[in-house]
């Protein structure tokens, strides 16, 4: 098991400290992700949506869905409905200040909960996308458990989730970018000490890779794959329940 990286170090659950990080970084965080990917995130987000896209899903669920981004970029799908799910109300106050001004606020909607206890049927959604969320889970595999309960039989998952490049010139350049200049850039702009060097700490200790694909294999889920984009600093997971 690997060690409970929190956004505070501090005595409260990882979840409480979670959705006060985002609640004190949303104003922010849309600028700081484009900013800090350069724009890739778009890409990584876009390549995940064509991958569910794959069976033309009605019904899709953002798990950790913050501003939106992804729920968003879904809307290319042609869904009847897209739930953006997320602890934080301070980043989906900024979902659906997008969902107004795209006059979408009748197909996405943003629903606050824990992915832990979710409060949807079983075998609900047709699809499911995480972005750079499943990190921040208090209970990594009952927040897994959660989605696969929710989605149907034969429904397509992405996830995608920030990594640690394997290649050792990569790898090097990149703890250099993500461990020293991403903590101070995010510390200036958002104003949270401590939001942008949770970041690099929590990938750090995050399974990945096959590791995660194991995880996703033992709760149930199949044709688990995984690939790595953008020399390894993103990971791109894809399964079906
Ligand atoms: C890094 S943001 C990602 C936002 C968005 N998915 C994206 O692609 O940019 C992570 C989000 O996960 C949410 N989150 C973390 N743990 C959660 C949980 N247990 N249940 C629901 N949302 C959670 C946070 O509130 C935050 O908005």
């Amino acid at each position: 098991m690997s060690k409970t990286v929190t956004p505070y170090n501090d005595t409260r659950g990882k979840k409480e400290q979670v959705e006060e990080m985002f609640d004190n970084i949303a104003h922010r965080y849309d600028f700081l992700n484009h900013l800090l990917t350069m724009g890739i995130d778009i890409t990584w987000r876009k390549k995940a949506v064509k991958y569910i896209g794959r069976i033309q899903p009605k019904m899709i669920l953002d798990v950790a869905s913050g501003t939106g981004d992804f729920a968003f970029e879904a809307l290319s799908l042609k869904p009847e409905k897209v739930i953006g799910f997320d602890l934080s109300e301070g980043m989906m106050k900024y979902g659906r200040e997008k969902a107004i001004k795209l006059s979408v606020s009748n197909v996405v909607e943003f629903v606050k909960g824990d992915s832990e206890k979710m409060p949807f049927a079983d075998n609900s959604f047709d699809a499911i996308t995480v972005g750079f969320g499943v990190r921040n889970f208090e209970n990594l595999e009952v927040g897994l458990k959660e989605m696969h309960r929710v989605i149907r039989t034969g429904g397509k998952v992405a996830i995608l989730e920030a990594s640690m490049p394997k290649n050792a010139i990569n790898r090097a350049l990149f703890s250099l970018y993500f461990g020293k200049i991403v903590p101070v850039v995010g510390k200036l702009f958002s104003k949270d000490a401590r939001a942008y060097s949770y970041l690099p700490e929590s990938v750090k200790v995050f399974p990945e890779g096959l590791e995660f694909v194991k995880i996703l294999e033992n709760i149930g889920f199949r044709k688990v794959d995984w690939q790595p984009l953008t020399f390894g600093a993103c990971a791109f997971y894809t399964m079906e329940k």
